[in-house]
Parts: structure tokens; C-alpha cells; sequence
């Protein structure tokens, strides 16, 4: 009786310091990511930065954002942006990045962070280098149901935790063009969707003892579908799957010899955290979402403001060491799978 949940600690995203936002590549992220600061945050749009300056204008139009740039170059040269968001394909992240910071400005890169950990690193040096805040947009990580969980894994709820499963499938058509077939812009489901199977077995286990992964390519090349069972050093396991060929449960659990987690599809989004008995298999709590699927962003932007604000260079919840940990296990990943 009375095993409950401990609640979320995260505060209200509109209560944070106001930064002034730069967005870098309009694209599909970029306007989610504007609506979610928009609609839940005090953080304030004053830029946007495209190859195109039409696009850019589009952009701004439709947000009313007050200047839009036909080149990042401009963008980032702008006095008034505080932060900058880079939004662009994975395959540009470490240029992107880059320009931001030696600009002088703290960033915020979109997931996955980089093509490789050696590309993470480099970015990661340059920021240290310039004493600019950078950090991995990992938004789940931020998430109120995360924080819920993060107590979880920090108390004795659980009891000891066995096994964790979290997979990350949608179903893509290959025959249509997308950047998520494309090798030149980082495709595949590893990098893009994998990601947050991978690092939602990182923050929960810790750090990986070993890794073995099996892929399935699809038509482009790219890989289509990945398999990964990661151990760590007491013997836990994780079995993570990601496609793009086919839409899968998208859910994950947390399993210990007393009670476990289930998280519902997606479980990377605000979602329902279920408190399951190990020995009845009775719900023992649940916890559900205040804020629907992407607006969740602006739980991470308001945390990425408090840090800025705070004139600190990484995020407590996020920090590039855990990026670079990430990134290690995605290339260990990628070796084991790849073609001859
Ligand atoms: N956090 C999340 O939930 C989430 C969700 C979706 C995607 N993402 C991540 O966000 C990034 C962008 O994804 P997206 O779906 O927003 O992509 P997208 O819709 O294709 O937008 C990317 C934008 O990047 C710019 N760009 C710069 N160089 C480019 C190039 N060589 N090829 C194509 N576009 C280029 C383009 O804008 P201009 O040409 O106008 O500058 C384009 O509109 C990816 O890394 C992805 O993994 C994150």
C-alpha cells in the first residue's frame, strides 16, 4: 500500500529568464521547436538564419520574428541573439556549430549532436576553447516524467534493475526522397531515431560495458533497422531497437526485482510512466503528462536559458560528457554494422 511516485521537480518553462533566441535552419525542427517556446515559454524569437533569404522571411513572417538573414554568417554575427539553435541536418551540426561559437555565442545543437564522436569532440574543444555554453538538444532529458524517473533510479523502488527495452520505430516509404535515406546528410534510423533508445539505456544504466549490434541496411544504403543489446559492468541489459521502416510500439521499460517502469509510446515525449509491481504485476502509481508531445521542448529551452542566464557552459542534465559518452556508443554501433 502507498508506494507512489515522487513528483516531478522540474519547473514551469515560462518562469525562466528570457533569452533572446537565434534560429539556425528554418526547417521542420525549427518551427516545432519555435511553436513549443511560443505557446509554453517567455523565451522570445528575435531571429532566423537561412540559405535562403526567402525562406528565411517566410519563417519570420509566420512567427513574427522581428529579423530574418539570408546566410547563417549573419545570423550569428547578430548582436541581439543570445543563444543560437542550430536546426539543420546532422551532417551539418559540427560546421554549424562551430560558426555559432566562434561567434561567440552559446548554442544549442539538435540531436543527434554530430556525425561521429571525433566531429563531437571537435565542437565540444571549440566551445571550452571560447568559454561558450554548448549543448546537445537531448530535450528528453528535460521532461517532467524523466525527472520523475531520474528519483526512481536514485531510490530503492525499483529494487535492482535487470533489464531495460526501449525501442524507436517509424515507418518511412524509402521510395520517397528524405533526408533520413540520404548518406550525405547522416540518414539512417540509427542516428536520427536510435539516438534516444541509446541514450534513454545511458542515462538509465550508466555507462555501457559492451555493445553488440546487428543492422539491416535499407535501399539507400543508410541503415534501415538497427538492433542493439548494450551490458553493463553488473551484468543489466539493454535491448534497443530503431527503424524506419516500420512504426513500432515506441515505448520503453525499466525493470528491477521489485517494480518496474513502463513508459508509454512515445516514451522520449511527455508520456504516462506506469508503477508496476514486480511480484503481482499491479499498477502501483502512474504519472501523466501535463504537456502534449513536442511542446515539450520547451522544458529543455527553459532550461537552457536558466544555464545561460546562470553564465554556465553545460547543462547539469545534459552534459557534453554525456553527449560524447552517447555519440562513443553510436560509433561503436555503427562499426559493428557496417557493410564490408
Ligand atoms: N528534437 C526532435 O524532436 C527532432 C525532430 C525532428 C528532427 N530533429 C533533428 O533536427 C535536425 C533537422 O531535422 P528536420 O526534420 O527539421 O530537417 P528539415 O526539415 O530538412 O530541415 C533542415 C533545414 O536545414 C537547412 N539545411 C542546411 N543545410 C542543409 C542541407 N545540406 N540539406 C538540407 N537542409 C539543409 C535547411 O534550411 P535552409 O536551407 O532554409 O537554411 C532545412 O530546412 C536533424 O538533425 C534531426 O535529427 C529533431
Amino acid at each position: 500500500v502507498g508506494v507512489r511516485l515522487p513528483p516531478s521537480r522540474v519547473p514551469d518553462p515560462a518562469d525562466a529568464p528570457s533569452l533572446r533566441w537565434g534560429i539556425l535552419a528554418p526547417g521542420g525542427i525549427a518551427r516545432t521547436f519555435v511553436d513549443a517556446l511560443q505557446a509554453h515559454t517567455g523565451q522570445r524569437v528575435v531571429a532566423v538564419g537561412s540559405r535562403s533569404a526567402a525562406r528565411a522571411a517566410a519563417f519570420a513572417s509566420e512567427f513574427g520574428v522581428a529579423r530574418s538573414y539570408g546566410s547563417y554568417e549573419q545570423l550569428v554575427a547578430d548582436p541581439e541573439v543570445d543563444i543560437v539553435y542550430v536546426a539543420s541536418p546532422q551532417s551539418e551540426h559540427l560546421a554549424h556549430g562551430l560558426l555559432a561559437v566562434e561567434a561567440g555565442k552559446p548554442v544549442l545543437v539538435e540531436k543527434p549532436f554530430a556525425l561521429s564522436a571525433a566531429e563531437a569532440e571537435q565542437l565540444v574543444a571549440a566551445a571550452s576553447a571560447r568559454g561558450v555554453f554548448l549543448m546537445e538538444a537531448m530535450w528528453t532529458r528535460f521532461l517532467p516524467h524523466i525527472d520523475v524517473i531520474r528519483q526512481v533510479l536514485d531510490s530503492s523502488l525499483l529494487g535492482e534493475v535487470h533489464t531495460l527495452i526501449a525501442d524507436h520505430g517509424q515507418a518511412f516509404d524509402p521510395a520517397q526522397p528524405h533526408r533520413l535515406f540520404s548518406p550525405e546528410l547522416g540518414g539512417g534510423a540509427l542516428l536520427d531515431l536510435g539516438v534516444y533508445p541509446v541514450s534513454f539505456a545511458s542515462f538509465a544504466l550508466g555507462a555501457f560495458a559492451s555493445i553488440h549490434a546487428v543492422a539491416t541496411p535499407a535501399p539507400t544504403g543508410v541503415d534501415g533497422q538497427v538492433s542493439v543489446i548494450v551490458t553493463t559492468p553488473s551484468g543489466a541489459h539493454g535491448l534497443l531497437n530503431t527503424t524506419v521502416l516500420a512504426r513500432t510500439p515506441t515505448t520503453a521499460c525499466i525493470c528491477g526485482t521489485r517494480a518496474r517502469l513502463e513508459l508509454e509510446d512515445s516514451f522520449y515525449m511527455p508520456t504516462t510512466v506506469r508503477l508496476i509491481d514486480a511480484a503481482d504485476g499491479q499498477v502501483l502509481d502512474v504519472v501523466e503528462p501535463t504537456f502534449q508531445r513536442h511542446r515539450g521542448l520547451a522544458f529543455e529551452a527553459a532550461a537552457v536559458a536558466r544555464c545561460v542566464t546562470d553564465g554556465r557552459t553545460e547543462s547539469d542534465e545534459m552534459p557534453l560528457e554525456e553527449t560524447l559518452s552517447v555519440m562513443r556508443a553510436l560509433d561503436a554501433i555503427r562499426t559493428q554494422t557496417a557493410r564490408a
